[in-house]
């Protein structure tokens, strides 16, 4: 029998295609009745694929497949994978780390540069025909050589912060703690590194641990003359909070690719001019989804084939 394989979120079709012949895939996020699917195949199932953003392996699902082996994540972050759960079953959990880290940070600077020089803004001046009624547009903000704060100096933290130094810009961070072998400044709390830079960056993982990380205070600390740049996950920021901060000119503007209850935008966001808006795509060009769907294909062929995979998430014993 090929092994069983459920499809517990949307995955692209690239990865569907590489796997559909020597593996039975189950569509359980599509399916009409989940229980009945998990009561015909539960204890068949031996591995999960599943897409970050959107997640849905949770403990009751590993309990109604008894038998899983392996989750694979089409993503870096696993926020919405119960991991802790997996781990105590013994079930291998990988992600697509490395490949997506370049776009990820390319991202970053993008969205620093569109708000602060008002790049998204300009362009709908421009097509609005405003520039020959109004003349010259507003004037944004320089960016090089301002100071860049980054919460969560990882792979990506620290794609965003070489590039920084491209640009003249000094670089500080903040994180569970200080790492050696970075020049960069370590601030022990989101506060104090907020106080400290122009620009606000997140990169750290989403989940319990940094949940609204980013609150009122922090973004108090930010200031009417700083930006917040979200490229992590939206529930590290405190999105009301944000909200009110934008609105009554406490921050200066934020560029977001990550929200709270995606794929909602609030309207509030939506409607404000010094913010940049990005439907979560920090991943999101044609060589590096390409290399994160070989990726997934690659740790589940790889699995089972009896070898190990290439991106665990955790060692297991
Ligand atoms: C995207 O958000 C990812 O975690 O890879």
């Amino acid at each position: 029998m090929k092994p069983q394989i459920l499809v517990v979120s949307p995955m692209p079709p690239r990865v569907i295609e590489a796997l559909k012949d020597d593996y039975d895939l189950h569509d359980y996020y599509r399916a009409e009745d989940r229980p009945a699917l998990l009561a015909t195949v539960g204890s068949q199932v031996r591995g999960y694929l599943s897409q970050g953003a959107v997640g849905g392996a949770d403990a009751a699902l590993m309990d109604a497949t008894p038998n899983l082996e392996i989750i694979a994540n089409w993503a870096v972050g696993y926020d919405t994978i119960d991991d802790q759960a997996a781990r105590e079953r013994g079930v291998i959990l990988t992600n697509t780390p490395d490949v997506l880290t370049e776009c990820c940070a390319d991202l970053g600077m993008a969205l620093m540069l569109a708000v602060a020089r008002r790049v998204a803004e300009g362009d709908r001046y421009v097509r609005a025909g405003r520039w020959p009624q109004k003349g010259r547009f507003e004037l944004g903000v320089k960016v090089s050589g301002r100071r860049l704060g980054i919460i969560g100096l990882g792979r990506i933290g620290k794609a965003a912060a070489w590039r920084a130094e491209a640009f003249g810009m000094p670089v500080a961070y903040h994180g569970r703690h200080a790492q050696t072998g970075v020049t960069y400044d370590y601030h022990d709390s989101a506060v104090s590194l907020a106080e400290n830079c122009d620009f606000l960056m997140l990169t750290c993982p989403g989940g319990p641990e940094t949940h609204h990380l980013v609150n009122a205070d922090v973004l108090e600390a930010l200031g009417p003359e700083g930006f917040l740049i979200n490229i992590s996950r939206g529930s590290v920021v405190d999105e009301p909070s944000l909200i009110a901060a934008l609105s009554e000119g406490r921050i200066a503007g934020a560029a977001l690719d990550v929200y709270e209850d995606e794929p909602r935008v609030p309207d509030a966001l939506i409607a404000m001019e010094n913010v940049v808006l990005q439907p979560h795509h920090g991943s999101g060009t044609t060589d590096t989804r390409r290399a994160m769907d070989d990726l997934v294909v690659e740790n589940i062929r790889r699995h089972f084939a009896g070898e190990p995979v290439k991106t665990p998430v955790y060692p297991l014993p």
